[in-house]
């Protein structure tokens, strides 16, 4: 599975970079309005940095002006996806700029029916929005299993299932057991992975052990 960071904080990014297990970045209107930075130069900046897929989101909602503003976003840099909404709109933009050979990551999925247009369109990446269907109390796993099922069906479909709106570490386990190519975390939940109470118990105890051996490794 590959993890992306879903954050515009370039320091964020920079300390997870140095782990070796981020492979991509994420953002969104959002994220770009928490970081405070210009839109073009924190992309430009988290590109510099990140050698796999920068996603970049257009805020128009014409297919024109998506194509508008695709055609500003993708010279900053060989590695930037254009991000669009699951939208008509954003399908007829995902169709013409994937002709074109340009990367896009088709966001805002929450049915199955939008992600299988989106693979039509020849999406690069479907970002089905896991959390926020929880947040309703729809199961947002279930629709990662129907995209991820579906799309196996058709050797045609190279589409990446990048499962977003990552609350937990459940989330992305389950998510991995159903074969989704990507996860996008936030900075915490990926931190998160790596914790477990009985490692930090265990270590803890094997530390205490051996400065009672009173060796020295160097
Ligand atoms: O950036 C796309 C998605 O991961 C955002 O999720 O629900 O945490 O805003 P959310």
């Amino acid at each position: 599975m590959k993890f992306f960071v879903d954050t515009a904080d370039v320091a964020e990014i920079r300390d997870l970079l140095d782990s070796g297990l981020v492979d991509g970045v994420t953002t969104n209107p959002s994220l770009i309005m928490k970081s405070g930075r210009d839109f073009f130069e924190v992309i430009a900046e988290i590109c510099e940095m990140v050698p796999g897929p920068v996603s970049a989101e257009v805020a128009a909602t014409t297919v024109d002006g998506m194509l508008a503003e695709a055609a500003k976003l993708t010279p900053i840099a060989p590695n930037v996806t254009i991000k669009v909404p699951l939208t008509w709109d954003g399908l007829k933009a995902t169709r013409r700029l994937s002709a074109e050979g340009v990367k896009v990551n088709v966001t805002l999925c929450f049915s199955a029916a939008q992600a299988l247009l989106a693979a039509k369109a020849g999406a690069s990446f479907i970002s089905p929005f896991v959390g926020r269907l929880d947040d309703i109390g729809v199961d947002g796993l279930e629709l990662i299993s129907d995209i991820c099922q579906i799309y196996a069906q058709y050797e045609s479909i190279r589409t990446e299932v990048l499962v977003a709106s990552v609350r937990t570490p459940g989330h992305v386990i389950e998510a991995a057991k159903m074969g989704a190519h990507v996860a996008t975390l936030p900075p915490g939940v990926l931190r998160g992975l790596a914790l477990h109470p009985l490692t930090d118990k265990g270590l803890a105890a094997f530390l205490k052990d051996w400065e009672a051996t009173g060796q020295k490794i160097v």
